[in-house]
């Protein structure tokens, strides 16, 4: 038996967290069994590894530093909790993966794709979602809910030119492989981005069936 792994991707503010718990709740009522999770994290010394990436410090974070410690805590996380859950036949909804590592660490810092891929393929050697919903929304409005949160992390700090460079390497995966990415409109309300999700759940429901 082995699950399904589903990835929600997208800027800051576009709503995966809340999203990714309504398609678990939607995948439930069909009696799926669903875990959640996200990156980086999703285990206890990955948390650690991300509180790291996420707290601004007076020490700058070099690209390729920051590129390691996401790879590492993504070790950590296949070890001890995405890959046991999908041999259990789980459907994982994982709030970011690698992905983001190619839209932040690529896209925003400009580290080389090739770097990127040799890392991939290093620690998950051939693992990659079966499924990837990207939140797209116009930068601004992706920025205006994440400081209306509160104190803005590392990554949120950043400049627009950085998130324009995140937003466009994700619809640029999803365009080269329409396969595995879904696209949806996160700038919409919230009870029109749940009805595109609810159009999904029937695709994902014969995926782990089929
Ligand atoms: P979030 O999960 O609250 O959206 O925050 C996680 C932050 O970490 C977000 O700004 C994106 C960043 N990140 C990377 O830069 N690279 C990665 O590979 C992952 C998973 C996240």
């Amino acid at each position: 038996m082995s699950g399904l792994f589903i990835t929600l991707e997208g800027p800051e503010g576009a709503g995966k967290s809340t999203n990714r718990d309504y398609l678990a709740a939607r995948l439930r009522e069909q009696g799926i069994e669903v875990l959640l999770t996200r990156e980086p994290g999703g285990t206890p010394l990955a948390e650690r590894i991300r509180e790291l990436l996420l707290t601004p410090s007076d020490e700058a974070m070099a690209a390729d530093t920051e590129l390691l410690l996401v790879f590492a805590a993504r070790a950590q996380h296949l070890a001890g909790v995405i890959r046991p859950a999908l041999a259990r036949g789980c459907v994982v909804l994982c709030d970011r993966f690698t992905d983001a590592t190619y839209a932040y660490q690529g896209g925003g810092r400009g580290l080389s794709l090739a770097r990127i891929e040799a890392l991939e393929q290093f620690v998950q050697c051939d693992l990659r979602p079966d499924l990837t919903l990207v939140f797209d929304l116009p930068i601004e409005i992706g920025l205006a809910r994440a400081a209306a949160r509160g104190r803005l992390d590392r990554f949120e700090q950043e400049g627009r030119a950085f998130f324009e460079a995140v937003r466009q390497t994700y619809l640029q995966r999803a365009a080269a492989a329409p396969g595995r990415y879904r696209i949806l409109n996160a700038a919409q309300a919230l009870a029109q981005v749940q009805m595109d999700i609810d159009t999904l759940v029937p695709q994902i429901v014969e995926l782990c069936r089929g």
